[in-house]
């Protein structure tokens, strides 16, 4: 049985398979793979894109997909996490995909080994199916050349689960990652670190924009996210015509973290990483349900 709680958990040549079936469900008509396969999404906090992104890629294959939504079950009685994956196992699923606040919680699943655990974000730990979907879209941009390309990953990164898994996915993949944010945004790290987006913009393939997520904050860091945005927001004026190619994982505050004429400018691969996300995802239910 084999478990997604972090990219570490799947080897170079997993990596290299998954971005090879990824690219084919996007140029083919998906098939009927998973049509006897069941999975169960438990998101115990709030998702647009990934929640739907596996159920639409579920469904491309031909899986059923049941959700459970925690607010409404029997968790609000009291019921432990431990025994509500328990319950929801003995129905016999081929999959849970789960999203959790805490860092450690797939981990602490996959570890009971009743069903393949699937991590859809834990925490500011772990979002592996976001960082694969982001190193699909990167491969795919500069056709498989990404070796040596450098990624700012710029905006609330300390706070952020994309960038702890895409930090460690992209130098994996021999990419040089910078981190650009005021210091409350910081985390501790390694790897360059700059308080001024300008100083970068000609040193960098790449922007990855991250949202400032209020939600884990404990206290407000600024009191004026407009007066953040004037240092942070990737607009046309700071980046000219630069080809530096522009991501984020969303939600995307307009005009803090990117701004409205940016979001339809070209170089912004927003909604692409969107689609993206289900032919990887695809790829990834492959793996885990079919191919391991
Ligand atoms: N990128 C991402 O995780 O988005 P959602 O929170 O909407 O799933």
């Amino acid at each position: 049985m084999q478990h997604l709680v972090d990219t570490n958990n799947f080897s170079e040549e997993q990596i290299a398979q998954l971005l090879h079936d990824a690219k084919t469900f996007k140029a083919n008509r998906p098939s009927q793979l998973l049509r006897d396969k069941l999975l169960i999404t438990l998101f115990f906090e709030a998702s647009t894109r990934t929640r739907s992104s596996f159920e639409v890629a579920a469904k491309r294959l031909g899986a059923a997909v049941v959700h459970l939504d925690p607010s409404k079950s029997s968790s609000s009685k009291g019921e432990s996490l431990e025994d509500t994956f328990a319950n929801l196992c003995a129905m016999e699923p081929d999959g849970v995909i789960i999203r959790h606040s805490e860092n450690e919680t797939p981990q602490m699943l996959a570890d009971m080994q009743m069903t393949s655990v699937i991590n859809a974000g834990a925490g500011n730990y772990a979002h592996p199916t976001q960082a694969l979907l982001d190193l699909f879209t990167l491969v795919e941009y500069f056709d498989g050349d990404i070796k040596g390309k450098t990624i700012a990953i710029v905006g609330d990164i300390v706070s952020s689960r994309v960038a702890s898994s895409g930090i460690r996915l992209f130098t994996r993949m021999g990419m040089n990652v910078i981190l650009v944010a005021p210091k409350p945004f910081m985390p501790q790290s390694d790897l360059p670190q700059y308080e001024n987006l300008d100083d970068i913009l000609d040193k960098v393939d790449v922007i990855m924009s991250l949202r400032a997520q209020l939600e884990r904050h404990d206290t407000p860091h600024f009191d004026d996210y407009d007066e953040y945005a004037k240092h942070y927001c990737i607009d046309h004026k700071r980046l000219g015509d630069r080809n530096i190619l522009v991501l984020h994982p969303g939600p995307v505050m307009r005009n803090i973290d990117i701004s409205d004429e940016m979001l339809d400018d070209p170089r912004c691969k927003v909604l692409e990483q969107v689609k993206n996300g289900v032919y990887m995802r695809m790829a990834i239910l492959k793996l885990l349900l079919l191919d391991s």
